[in-house]
């Protein structure tokens, strides 16, 4: 068996009330992971514990091989900027840059090169030189995903990345998710209300009951 890319143990959270109670989660190279549940079961809460951005009340995770709570800022802080690829439910471009500059920045900061395929393959390389204003929400969507996967992430942490696409549109991101992790070897935990979305995982869990369910 290949060596987990994200294994999390125990992990309990409460807000108010207890949002969740001993979840475990694992994931391989080249995996693929549906989390669905409803609105308020915790599934963006736990997306940000697994991606370093939250820590929970209790549990353990090992991501990438570190054990996260063992490690200092700076150690997070450059898995963040290396190897975590993360597509939050509301993106965040620059508004007054061009598409072009806003994949710069993040291509910039990982030290890698733009890659005109994924570009190309997502159907924004015509729209380069646009401002993030100018462009469609959908399209906003995809220049942030594009964003995201230049960086060459090794685990890739999605949360709604087609809400606001067409059914076409949300395939071709998927298309575009789901070659990577193949060719790299990476991984996607992908959360969605979008059953054809999850459908398209290895696996689906569902968040209820304070439970990760298969
Ligand atoms: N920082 C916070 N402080 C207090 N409560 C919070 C905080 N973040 C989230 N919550 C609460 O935790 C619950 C789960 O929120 P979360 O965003 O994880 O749900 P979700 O499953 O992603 O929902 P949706 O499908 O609507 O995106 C909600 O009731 C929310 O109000
Ligand atoms: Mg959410």
């Amino acid at each position: 068996m290949a060596q987990p890319l994200l294994e999390a143990t125990n992990i309990s959270h409460s807000f108010d009330y207890p949002l969740f109670t001993q979840i475990d989660f694992t994931i391989e190279p080249t995996q693929s992971a549906a989390i669905v549940g409803r609105s308020g079961s915790g599934k963006s809460t736990l997306l940000h514990i697994f991606s370093t951005f939250m820590k929970p009340n209790e549990g353990k995770i090992t991501l990438l091989g570190n054990d996260l709570y063992s490690l200092s800022g700076e150690e997070i802080e450059s898995l963040r900027r290396y190897d975590v690829g993360i597509i939050f439910q509301f993106h965040h471009l620059f508004k007054g840059m061009s598409a072009l500059e806003n994949i710069g920045v993040a291509t910039m900061l990982s030290g890698e090169q733009i890659d005109d395929t994924i570009l190309k393959k997502l159907e924004i390389d015509h729209l380069m030189s646009h401002k993030t204003s100018e462009l469609s929400g959908g399209e906003q969507q995809r220049v942030s995903i594009a964003r995201v996967l230049n960086k060459k992430p090794r685990i890739i942490f999605a949360d709604e990345p087609t809400g606001n696409l067409d059914k076409e549109t949300a395939e071709l991101v998927m298309d575009v998710l789901t070659d990577y992790i193949k060719e790299t070897s990476a991984a996607l935990v992908l959360v969605t209300h979008d059953e054809n979305m999850a459908a398209r995982c290895d696996e689906i869990y569902t968040l209820e009951d304070q439970a990760l369910k298969k």
